[in-house]
């Protein structure tokens, strides 16, 4: 045992992830469709799918299914890296933010919000991402970003050149693998790592547990840095109720916890976490009456995270961050958020053998 604020605090953490295990069983959200992100089958199988100017592949990631397209392309080309990760198709990190993005499509948070236009709605284009929206622009971080660092990574096939298009309005968003690493420098050369870190695996001579938690730590280091990075979205949150501005700041406080044991974020897994997650876009007033006890119950299990962390200065997070010190912390970490997930019948015990190991 480090110290005592460790013991005292990790049972709360632990407490409330098993609280929100409980819940995710009843899914509400829709996220699926045959097994797969919503709208898969429409997106691009191969990369010359996409449009293609003057040898220049020109993806439009403010329309859903080239950014979805984005996302499949990854997942496709870094499939044959993927070794200590498993071998099945749906075994690949990535489809946790595949999965995110049909969610924030399905609840409307891609649609404008400001009124202005009719982008994202049902009476509009319903595969119109709007540059108003905040969670676009939090998503085009970690589907644009890591799309660009992989295709120069060459996983694009060689020598492809990207250049995403941009509206007029969302012209401080970068476009180019060049000007994202001139604005961005952290979160690309934090994805450079991983593409390379899949490619390094390959031939690295290490047992398959500890690459599996070094690939998935770069995974989670990247994807954490581009959440960093997003900030540049916040005005963007001006255009929402206090209701869904605090829940969108917790459901990124709550990626630290997940980030911290390398959330092996399969396509079944992901799953589990996200169809708890409010379906429609949060209103002030009057109630959430049209929200599922799953899902009120979820913001609930959020929002109290974020108060007790924030009333103790972030004690929190450090402490269950430094729990998660070694392959072996971060393996019994993971199996435990999983099993928490998984099983509601999960004994509590269990986890306290987890708190008082050291690194
Ligand atoms: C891959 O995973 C899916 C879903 O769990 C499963 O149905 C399928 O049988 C698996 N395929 C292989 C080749 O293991
Ligand atoms: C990024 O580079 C492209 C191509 O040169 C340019 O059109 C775009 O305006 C640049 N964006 C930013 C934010 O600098």
């Amino acid at each position: 045992m480090r110290n005592s604020s460790s013991v005292m605090l990790h049972p709360t953490v632990l407490g409330c992830l098993l609280l929100a295990g409980t819940v995710s069983l009843g899914s509400t959200a829709e996220i699926l469709e045959n097994g797969l992100p919503i709208l898969w089958a429409q997106t691009a199988s191969q990369v010359s799918d996409l449009p293609i100017q003057n040898g220049i592949l020109t993806p439009n990631p403010w329309n859903f299914l080239h950014r979805m397209s984005l996302y499949r392309l990854v997942i496709v080309a870094t499939d044959p890296f993927k070794g200590s990760l498993g071998t099945n198709t749906t075994d690949s990190p990535l489809w946790g933010l595949a999965l995110q993005l049909g969610w924030m499509l399905t609840s409307g948070r891609l649609a404008d919000p400001t009124g202005a236009t009719t982008c994202g709605l049902q009476t509009g284009d319903t595969s119109c991402i709007s540059t108003q929206s905040w969670w676009g622009c939090i998503n085009y971080f970690v589907s644009a970003l890591p799309f660009l660092s992989g295709a120069q990574q060459g996983f694009m096939g060689p020598e492809v050149q990207v250049q995403m298009q941009v509206p007029a309005d969302a012209e401080d968003l970068c476009t180019t693998y060049a000007n994202c690493t001139a604005l961005y420098p952290d979160a690309m050369s934090k994805w450079n790592a991983f593409f390379q870190g899949l490619k390094a695996a390959m031939e690295s001579p290490l047992p398959d547990n500890e690459k599996k938690d070094y690939l998935l730590g770069l995974y989670w280091t990247a994807q954490m840095a581009s959440i960093y990075a997003s900030a540049a979205c916040n005005a963007r949150q001006s255009h929402y109720s206090s209701a869904e501005v605090s829940f969108a700041n917790n459901w990124l406080h709550s990626a630290e916890y997940v980030s911290a044991v390398r959330f092996h974020s399969s396509l079944e897994k992901s799953v589990l976490f996200l169809s708890p997650l409010p379906s429609r876009v949060l209103q002030d007033a009057p109630n959430t009456a049209d929200l599922s006890q799953e899902e009120t119950h979820t913001l609930y299990i959020f929002s109290w995270m974020n108060s007790i962390d924030t009333l103790l200065g972030g004690t929190l997070i450090r402490a269950w961050r430094s729990a998660m010190c070694s392959v072996d912390a971060r393996e019994k970490g993971r199996e435990m958020l999983e099993q928490l997930v998984l099983n509601p019948s999960f004994p509590t015990s269990t986890v306290f053998s987890l708190i008082t190991m050291t690194c």
